[in-house]
């Protein structure tokens, strides 16, 4: 079965939220690591609405398992890239107004940037994640950058409003896989993957990794919940 990367982002944006200290995605980090998570991933945006530069500084040092970088590819981001070296790196578009990274990546359309920056990062050991929808030529195209992985997009199977729809997504999904393995490539997925959807993407033949952030924030919230209003009572009793 993959392995999975938990992305921590929404930590951050609950401590950006106050500006303030709490809560840390590095302590965040160190406990996923402790439930098993196989890698850490934090997606450093341009506009540093959630994760900021320190956050992923402390992560390269604190991190035991891996920990991949999300970033796009600009000038920007390859020099921070280069200098802090996470485990490896999922290129992703980004736009400003975006609640959350809608599509993939345009690997096809702007195949001699992606080739220069995936040379620059790759020249450098950084292994390399192209994240795309599952679509023949944006996998082909990933292939030519020398890219080592892709992530496939799965948010339209998560998204899909009826059972046909969500199965001929996976179908597509299935496909991707193998047209990127037969083109050298290995493959993650993630994007609008929960509890209850995660599984038929986990049994894809050839899936290495998932990278899963919303579903698992969201019921971290929930089950800690009745733990910290108890100990908030405490510490209002002064007996925390
Ligand atoms: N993979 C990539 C490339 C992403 O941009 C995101 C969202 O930050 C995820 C995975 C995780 O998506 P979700 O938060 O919906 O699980």
């Amino acid at each position: 079965m993959p392995t999975l990367g938990v992305n921590i982002d929404h930590v951050a944006t609950i401590r950006q939220a106050r500006q303030t200290v709490e809560p840390d995605p590095v302590a965040a980090a160190v406990l996923a690591e402790l439930a098993g998570a196989d890698g850490i991933t934090v997606h450093l945006r341009e506009d540093r609405r959630h994760i900021q530069e320190r956050d992923v500084r402390i992560l390269r040092q604190t991190v035991r398992t891996h920990l991949n970088l999300e970033m796009a590819p600009t000038k920007e981001m390859v020099a921070i890239a280069l200098e802090i070296k996470p485990d490896y790196i999922t290129l992703v578009p980004e736009r400003r107004e975006e609640v959350t990274t809608e599509g993939g990546l345009d690997v096809a359309g702007n195949l001699p940037q992606m080739r220069e920056v995936v040379a620059q990062l790759q020249g450098e050991d950084i292994p390399v994640s192209m994240f795309i929808d599952a679509e023949r030529v944006q996998i082909e195209a990933s292939a030519e950058t020398q890219a080592k992985f892709i992530e496939l997009h799965t948010g339209s199977y998560a998204e899909a409003e009826d059972e046909a729809t969500r199965y001929k997504e996976l179908t597509v999904l299935a496909d991707g896989c193998q047209i990127a393995i037969a083109a050298g490539l290995r493959v993650n997925a993630g994007h609008g993957l929960t509890y209850w959807n995660v599984y038929p993407v986990a049994c894809l033949e050839g899936m290495e990794e998932l990278n899963i952030g919303h579903t698992i924030i969201s019921r971290a919230v929930l089950v800690g919940m009745e733990r910290a209003v108890r100990e908030m009572k405490l510490a209002i009793y002064g007996n925390l």
